[in-house]
């Protein structure tokens, strides 16, 4: 059976009311849709985890920075609806623009530090916006628990640390990153990639883990395995973006690996930009 999909924020807040006056338990997975088995995996557990799991399904338009990309961002509501169903998520909450901005938003959520390195280098506000969205959904949903995955770690990051700050009153739980067999993560925009394109990509998640294992061989002077890996990058003729070993809390760059760290990278393929990270751990001292 297909989720029952609510576009109104009333009409949610009534059918939440309800499952919480019955004492359960309300999951969140905020989602932009065109979902695929890594969003499915956030479902699942949001489903496991809680009395009622709740997907939002929302393109939003404040944390693109190009407005080519939020056009051509794909769209598929009714699969995703379908997919809620099976995966036994029962309420899909996706609102048009207008319910979720019915005047120009004037009230932004800023998360400094965290927002300055990796992504927030190269999208400039697409972090004030994808807080923002996020901090509307949990006023919105109210959620117990709400479920993030590690493929967007400085995005997790950013989110945690609102979270603390804010002292907004939600558990987060974040989700492994799912991948096709050959390495890459999934991602909506996977299905922007041309076949040389596809056949290409994973080579970012072969070299992060390259670099994931010179940090577990005893690697420690960051500057080193990052030149290596751009280098590696570099005669494959990849556009990168940035590649960085970061802190995982606050997502600034090391110099020394002496704890874990985040491997973190973006490049471009053609139009398509894609983005992966792993945790690195040091060996034991
Ligand atoms: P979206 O890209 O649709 O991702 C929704 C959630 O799915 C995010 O938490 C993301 O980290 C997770 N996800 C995506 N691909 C994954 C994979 N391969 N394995 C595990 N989890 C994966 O991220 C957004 O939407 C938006 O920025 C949003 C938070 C909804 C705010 O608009």
């Amino acid at each position: 059976m297909s989720a029952e999909v609510i576009g109104s924020i009333a009409a949610l807040r009534e059918a939440l009311a309800r499952i919480r006056r019955a004492g359960g338990r309300v999951g969140l997975v905020p989602t932009m849709g065109a979902l695929h088995a890594g969003h499915a995996r956030l479902i699942e557990q949001a489903v496991r985890e809680t009395d009622c799991a709740v997907v939002s399904i929302f393109v939003n338009p404040i944390q693109f920075n190009d407005p080519r990309d939020y056009g051509q961002y794909p769209r598929t509501l009714v699969e995703d609806a379908a997919l809620c169903g099976r995966l036994g998520a029962p309420i899909v909450f996706a609102p048009a623009g207008e319910e979720m901005y019915p005047r120009p938003q004037q009230s932004f959520v800023e998360v400094q530090g965290v927002t300055e390195s990796l992504c927030g280098q190269f999208r400039p506000g697409h972090f004030r916006g994808v807080a923002t969205v996020v901090l509307k959904l949990f006023q919105i949903v109210q959620p117990d628990v709400a479920y993030f995955g590690e493929k967007d770690a400085q995005q997790l990051a950013v989110i945690r640390r609102m979270v603390s700050d804010l002292n907004v009153p939600l558990r987060i739980v974040e989700v492994a990153t799912v991948r096709e067999p050959d390495g890459l993560a999934l991602s909506s925009r996977n299905r922007l990639l041309s076949g040389d394109e596809r056949r290409l990509a994973p080579v970012l998640f072969q070299v992060l883990r390259q670099v994931q294992e010179r940090i577990a061989a005893g690697a420690r002077d960051a500057a080193a395995v990052r030149a290596e890996a751009l280098a590696a990058l570099d005669e494959r003729h990849i556009r990168v973006e940035y590649l960085e070993i970061v802190d995982p809390e606050s997502m600034q760059p090391v110099e020394r690996i002496d704890a874990p760290v985040r491997v973190a990278a973006a490049i471009c393929l053609g139009a398509t930009r894609l983005i992966d990270n792993l945790l690195c751990t040091p060996p034991a001292l």
